[in-house]
């Protein structure tokens, strides 16, 4: 019998992690907001990105829910929660949710360090896997970028790129987490396992690292020819670090030398030298886009290290001095002013 699965959010990620459930023969429903129902009726176009250019692929067929509640009465599988970090604040939805779907696996991929503990407030532990997203996926066109080279010439749609060598990664329960692997694999995203105390001593460092590459980014005007630069490369140093120490700390864990590594200047300006090359996608509107889109989750995350780092009495000047620099272009203009005391972001 194949699996029935509840995707919460289809935006790039809950698009193609729902595309590849149905390809693989999971019985798939959205939840979205009220106001993405009537694009999302029309189907969805994504378009694989390959080397050798793009592949359209539709979408159709799926049940849409608009609220939590009208997930209740369906014997769900899995649930997938593809929404930003800062969609979990209020998590009232995710209460809801979490009761609508009784004993449901919960694929949970919110990558900030402190929402699993607002997830286990409302769901059993026992019933998350923890997810680490390996793809790229993106609203295409994406701001400025004119040529068709990932989208084929054709409609807008969501363009995604699998990276060979970098499958998502679950962690959780080992029957539960086997099924997620299973069905995504069945529809052709890779995903392999990691047992949860790896998953869990390393993730949350590799999340430090992601947010002090890019919020430097963003401080350099979102030019990677700029971050190449010395100046650049050292602020980005020295945010890792204290960001990497505040991890390390709070969790009680070493940080990982691979994290240590890559914030290393000479690995850096060869990673950002290769990396447009290599990518079939627009690498730097690509990370513009994303992540100002996403830039209320970064933000709290950098605030979330500033505020353990304070409290544990490490150094946080570098996070602050970033998080000011920041701060005026990641409120996204027109939303409202994010929740919460945040006093160095
Ligand atoms: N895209 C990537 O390449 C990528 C790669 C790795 C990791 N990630 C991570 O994956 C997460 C999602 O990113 P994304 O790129 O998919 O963002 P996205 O395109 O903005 O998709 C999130 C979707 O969830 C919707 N949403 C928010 N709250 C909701 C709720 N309570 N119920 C139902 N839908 C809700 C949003 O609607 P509104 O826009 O109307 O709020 C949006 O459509 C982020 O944590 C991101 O960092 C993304």
């Amino acid at each position: 019998m194949s699996e029935r699965v509840l995707v919460v959010g289809a935006g790039a990620v809950g698009q193609v992690f729902a595309h590849h459930l149905a390809r693989g023969g999971a019985e798939v429903a959205l939840l979205v907001k009220p106001a993405h129902e009537a694009a999302l009726r029309e189907g969805m176009t994504l378009y694989r990105l390959r080397r050798r250019g793009p592949l359209r692929e539709r979408f159709e067929g799926y049940r849409i829910l608009t609220a939590p509640s009208q997930a209740a009465g369906t014997r769900w599988d899995q649930v997938y929660s593809a929404v930003s970090s800062a969609a979990l604040r209020p998590a009232t939805w995710f209460a809801e949710l979490a009761r609508a779907t009784g004993d449901a696996t919960v694929v949970f991929l919110q990558p900030n360090i402190d929402d699993r503990a607002i997830a286990t407030t409302y769901a059993d532990p026992q019933r998350l896997v923890d997810g680490m997203i390996g793809f790229i996926a993106y609203h295409s066109p994406l701001p400025g970028v004119t040529d068709d080279r990932d989208r084929d010439g054709g409609a807008p749609g969501m363009a995604f790129w699998l990276p060979p060598g970098s499958p998502s990664r679950f962690a959780g329960d080992e029957l539960r987490t086997t099924a997620v692997i299973d069905a995504l694999r069945r529809g052709g995203l890779p995903a392999s396992r990691m047992d949860p105390s790896s998953f869990a001593a390393v993730t949350p460092f590799a999340n430090a690292v992601l947010y002090a590459c890019i919020a430097t980014l963003q401080a350099a005007g979102w030019s990677l020819a700029a971050l190449a630069d010395d100046r650049w490369l050292e602020r980005l140093g020295a945010v890792a670090t204290e960001s990497l120490t505040i991890v390390s700390d709070h969790l009680q864990l070493g940080i990982p030398l691979g994290a240590r590594l890559v914030t290393n200047p000479l690995v850096l300006r060869a990673a950002l030298r290769l990396a447009p090359a290599v990518v079939p996608l627009p690498l730097e509107p690509y990370l513009r886009a994303h992540f100002t889109k996403v830039g209320p989750q970064m933000r709290l995350g950098l605030a979330a290290y500033a505020q353990l780092g304070a409290a544990a009495g490490l150094p946080t000047d570098a996070l602050a001095q970033l998080c000011a620099a920041i701060d005026p272009a990641l409120q996204p203009a027109g939303s409202p002013p994010l929740a919460g005391p945040v006093p160095l972001c």
